[in-house]
């Protein structure tokens, strides 16, 4: 398998990985009681993330892999939460872990589209880049409701000392002094060089993500990603208490 058949079967995996996540946290918002506009509009998520896991899944046909099917990991189908946690704060992980996701897949489908000049890679990164936008905008109206619904400081006190874990990868990304180096055949495909890559996801963090949870009273006005890489080093995620809504 090369490099660009490689990449659009991983991407499949990851579009039915947040379908999945995304139909368990359309059931928890019905269990508390989320007004039905959000809950139509997670459904749409949903539907969404289905159909994007299929187009890559094509794209990867297009590019000459061998069918077969997409094959999920377990580990990646539940929150980056703790599991025994009450529902109504597995709920604000969810939304808060798809906010990151989101606004990180955003600018990654821009940079895709920009480099991509085959066809059908093309609509694949125009389609995903169009839904994505209103997925951003979806998980973060799913927080406001959740800061509504149980007050803006015990939403907070989940939230904040969590913020760094969801956003792990992205603050954690380190290259190798020698990353390989893409083909423009590769490029044409939507590839987007490593550097190039992780640079952007970095800085789509410190300008997209924090400014983001800074703004709805979140997190503290003076949180930079350097901090929130400094707290991801000793971060233990069954460690952290959070305030019993
Ligand atoms: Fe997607
Ligand atoms: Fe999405």
């Amino acid at each position: 398998m090369d490099v660009v058949q490689r990449a659009w079967l991983r991407q499949s995996r990851t579009e039915y990985t947040a379908a999945s996540l995304v139909a368990e946290m359309t059931h928890w918002m019905c269990v508390v009681g989320l007004s039905p506009d959000l809950l139509v509009r997670a459904t749409r998520v949903v539907s969404d993330e289905v159909r994007h896991a299929t187009i890559c899944h094509e794209l990867y046909l297009h590019a000459g892999g061998a069918p077969t099917p997409v094959s999920l990991v377990p580990r990646q189908l539940i929150h980056a939460d703790d599991p025994e946690a009450p529902m109504h704060l597995r709920l604000i992980t969810a939304a808060g872990e798809l906010a990151c996701e989101e606004s990180v897949a955003l600018t990654v489908f821009r940079m895709r589209l920009e480099n991509a000049t085959d066809p059908m890679a093309r609509d694949v990164c125009e389609v995903i880049l169009r839904d994505e936008s209103t997925h951003r905008v979806f998980a973060f109206d799913v927080l406001d409701a959740l800061s509504e619904l149980y007050g803006l400081e015990p939403v907070r006190a989940w939230v904040r000392p969590r913020l760094c874990w969801w956003l792990r990868i992205y603050l954690r990304a380190k290259l190798r002094d020698e990353e390989p180096r893409y083909e423009p055949s590769a490029l044409a495909f939507g590839l987007i060089d490593r550097r190039e890559h992780w640079q952007a996801m970095r800085e789509t963090v410190e300008s997209k993500v924090i400014p983001a949870f800074q703004k709805r009273g979140l997190l503290e006005p003076e949180a930079t990603g350097e901090l929130l890489t400094r707290e991801l080093e000793t971060f233990d995620p069954r460690a952290v208490g959070g305030a019993v809504v």
